[in-house]
């Protein structure tokens, strides 16, 4: 039986133009009132009319190419940005999006961004608590987890955010490439533990450029390009498909 729970229903997603000054600051600056109007009332469209709907405890992969809008579906799913146009409709509790300026704090420790994002999450003090060991093993951070997150490298705030989303109990888990800066160690303990929610019927939509993980653990994989859905279906035949067409940009 079909059980969505994530459904998006032709949803646009587009910024305002002066986000994007494409002549260049320097031009922008010295003609300035021209740049203004030309501005005025342009927008940048990232995608238009993206219509799926994810089944409970389907894993949904996210392909494309740097820009095409991955991580805008990660964060219009977790809210934290509103579709322009369409209806989105989430069921669950859905896991924080975890970068610098989302859900961590610079000048706070890695425990402290921890119970942050718990509590946010909607999670008691007390039930942060008693994850907090288990996450910071997990995140093998335990030498600098009372130090700012400010002097993590880039590796060591991903292990941070994977194990907070993956031991905060959410019914649907976003991950956005943190794969990519991670060690292969590290990459490793992530897919497993990705299997393993899986397993448990968990709902996750995943966001990657490696096609060797995305084929490995998801069921369908939506393909963003040229600002549309290009095709959603089974990710062996989208993943050759996308490959063979980067390839031939080369
Ligand atoms: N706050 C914002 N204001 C204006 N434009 C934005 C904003 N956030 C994202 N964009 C634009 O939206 C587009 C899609 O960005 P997004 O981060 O979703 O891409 P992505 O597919 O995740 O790329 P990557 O593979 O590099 O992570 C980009 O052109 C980006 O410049
Ligand atoms: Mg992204």
């Amino acid at each position: 039986m079909s059980d969505p729970v994530i459904i998006f229903n032709d949803v646009s997603k587009s910024y305002p133009m002066y986000h994007h000054i494409t002549g260049g600051i320097k031009n922008f600056i010295f003609h300035i009132s021209k740049g203004i109007d030309s501005l005025k009332n342009k927008r940048y469209e990232v995608f238009r009319n993206i219509s799926f709907a994810i089944e409970k405890g389907e894993t949904f992969g996210i392909i494309g190419k740097n820009g095409a809008g991955k991580s805008t579906v990660l964060g219009l799913i977790a809210r934290v940005l509103l579709p322009s146009d369409g209806k989105i409709e989430v069921d669950g509790r859905v896991s924080p999006l975890l970068e610098l300026g989302a859900g961590f704090h610079p000048d706070l420790s890695g425990r402290e961004n921890i119970m942050l994002n718990g509590v946010l999450m909607g999670l008691t003090r007390k039930d942060v608590e008693q994850r907090m060991e288990e996450i910071i093993d997990f995140s093998e951070l335990q030498q600098f987890i009372d130090q700012p997150i400010r002097v993590y490298s880039s590796g060591m705030l991903a292990r941070l955010g994977f194990s907070v989303i993956a031991h905060l109990d959410p019914d649907i888990l976003l991950v956005d490439e943190i794969l990519a800066v991670g060690d292969l160690e590290f990459q490793k303990k992530c897919i497993a533990k990705m299997e393993e929610f899986k397993k448990q019927g968990i709902t996750i939509v995943f966001v990657s450029h490696s096609m060797a993980n995305v084929e490995k653990i998801c069921d369908r994989v939506m393909w963003i390009e040229n600002h549309e859905a290009r095709t959603i279906g089974d990710p062996g035949s989208t993943i050759s498909r996308y490959t063979e067409e980067k390839q031939k940009a080369l």
